[in-house]
């Protein structure tokens, strides 16, 4: 289910909020980083000019819409500093199926954020969108030992999926 009128989440620290044209810097910083892009589809150096461009895509989207990805910023509320982004894209043919991907600036990883905001959109996810499955993949190269069967950027390499249904997410009271 589509929610247009979408405009944030909170949790304990963080706001979890559509993308604004001030985050095109902090953006671009973090996607530009190595590390950060490893596993991720786009190229590094990432510029301010894909940033903007990216964010005023995202304009026209809502969480739920069926198809493309849906960018979710995550920002800490006690400074508003970006600290990383949540994406979910519903899927266009399977009813009820999501994808979700995650990407946090190194210097605010290991801190919980990616677990606290996580959390909050597959609330939001199950909850008001009314998903039924989500999944995410994983890049298994780090720990592999076997050729992988997935091409990604320049190398094979192999995903993992991880899911998780609504009715594990939420269970219905026992009794
Ligand atoms: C993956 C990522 C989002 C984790 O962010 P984070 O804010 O450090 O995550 P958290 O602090 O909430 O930690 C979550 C858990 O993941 C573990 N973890 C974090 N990074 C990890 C990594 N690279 N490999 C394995 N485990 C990792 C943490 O140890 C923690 O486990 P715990 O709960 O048992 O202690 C962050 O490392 C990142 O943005 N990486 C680059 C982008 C990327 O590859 N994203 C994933 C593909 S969509």
């Amino acid at each position: 289910m589509e929610d247009p009128s979408f405009e944030h989440l909170t949790s304990k620290r963080l706001v979890i909020r559509r993308f604004a044209s001030g985050d095109a810097e902090a953006l671009a910083a973090y996607r530009t980083d190595g590390e950060v892009a490893r596993y991720q589809d786009w190229e590094c150096p990432y510029p301010i000019s894909e940033a903007r461009k990216f964010i005023a895509s995202l304009y026209q989207l809502a969480p739920g819409t069926p198809g493309p990805w849906f960018q979710f910023a995550v920002s800490l509320s006690s400074s508003g500093t970006l600290l990383g982004d949540v994406a979910l894209r519903t899927s266009r043919v399977e009813v009820g199926q999501a994808e979700l991907g995650f990407t946090f600036a190194s210097a605010h990883q290991g801190q919980g954020y990616a677990t606290e905001a996580v959390r909050a959109v597959l609330q939001y996810a199950f909850g008001q969108l009314a998903i039924h499955r989500v999944f995410s993949r994983t890049d298994a190269r780090p720990g592999e030992r076997v050729p992988g069967d997935t091409w990604f950027k320049g190398a094979w390499a192999t995903d993992i999926l991880y899911a998780q249904l609504e009715s594990e997410w939420r269970p219905e009271p026992s009794g």
